[in-house]
């Protein structure tokens, strides 16, 4: 009698049933690539930590967008890095800041590209908190949300084609949607970092957007990566809120978290594979240690298995550019 075993090895025998059983695909269609955008003309900044993202100037970063929509990636991710912090944020709603000039040269070139803002005060606070402090060392939530919803709406009125809050708030989703519907961007979608964890994986990230908070650290508003339950929790709450994708974060070491996500939200769910991922990955690698092609689509496939819908990946050029 044969084993049940060769029943399985059979199918991994055959190179062209193999490929037609494979369960999981992964394409440049599935993926987000951040992008990182400075002040200044002709600037390139590179990030000691993530060798191959550099922190470029609107110009340049019309130009990296457009390479990447090319190979067949629909949408980028855009961060901004304001000539000023205060301790209002002010840089983040600025209708002439970095990432609403960004947002517009982005989409005059490239009216097709999807661009997704992220909605964060962090890169514009004096301190790097991702809200307003008060004299107590307290964050103000409601405070922050109103700026929040501000800076939303000036993403919106830029061109973005949606918003992506991901300082973890209470009640920012809620607040962002009445927000937009008001003001006339009913059409544009949110994309909620629901269970954003409070992660280690985040450093080379603080370095690009010069955004590591001066005291203290993010615990009171990100989760302890601890916890499944309450990630669901998160996620449910922002689906409730009107979140129209929900996202887990960082993606590797928290595959379970998205699977669950998915499984209970049933909503589009997208995965960031965050900066301190591609870190080990692109170090690995470069030291000789690790195939960099391999170990790339390994890890986004393994992302997609999990079941997230969209991957969010400092790779995703590398990796539409490999797989066309
Ligand atoms: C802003 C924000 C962070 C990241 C995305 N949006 C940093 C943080 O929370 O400290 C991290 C992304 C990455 O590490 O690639 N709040």
């Amino acid at each position: 009698m044969a084993f049940p075993a060769t029943r399985l090895r059979r199918l991994r025998a055959s190179g062209v049933l193999r490929d037609m059983v494979r369960e999981t695909e992964l394409a440049p269609s599935d993926l987000v690539y951040p992008i990182f955008v400075e002040l200044g003309t002709d600037r390139r900044t590179p990030i000691a930590a993530m060798p191959g993202i550099e922190r470029l100037s609107i110009a340049l970063a019309v130009k990296e967008a457009g390479a990447a929509h090319a190979l067949g990636v629909p949408a980028v991710l855009v961060f901004g890095i304001p000539a000023e912090k205060d301790e209002q944020a002010s840089g983040a709603y600025d209708p002439e800041g970095v990432v609403q000039l960004a947002v517009r040269a982005i989409k005059d070139e490239h009216p097709e590209l999807v661009v997704i803002c992220d909605v964060c005060l962090c890169a514009y606070t004096a301190h790097g908190h991702c809200g307003v402090v008060r004299a107590d060392g307290v964050i103000d939530n409601d405070l922050t949300l109103e700026l929040l919803a501000k800076t939303a709406i000036s993403h919106a009125e830029a061109g973005a084609d949606a918003v992506a809050p991901s300082d973890m708030m209470d009640g920012r989703v809620g607040a962002l949607r009445s927000q937009l519907d008001s003001e006339g961007f009913a059409a544009t979608p949110i994309v909620a970092y629901s269970a954003k964890f409070a992660s280690a994986f985040y450093g080379p990230f603080r370095e690009a957007a010069d955004s590591a908070p001066a005291f203290g650290d993010r615990r009171t508003y990100q989760m302890d990566p601890a916890n499944a339950d309450e990630a669901v929790r998160e996620a449910v709450l922002d689906m409730e809120e009107g979140a129209d994708v929900v996202m887990v974060k960082p993606a590797l070491p928290y595959l379970d978290v998205i699977r669950r996500v998915k499984e209970r939200t049933d909503l589009p769910v997208a995965a960031y594979n965050v900066s301190g991922e591609y870190a080990m990955i692109k170090a690995a690698a470069a030291a000789g240690y690790l195939d960099e092609r391999a170990a790339v689509l390994e890890a986004l496939t393994g992302i997609r298995r999990a079941g997230a819908d969209i991957v969010i990946s400092y790779h995703a050029k590398d990796v539409a550019g490999w797989l066309n």
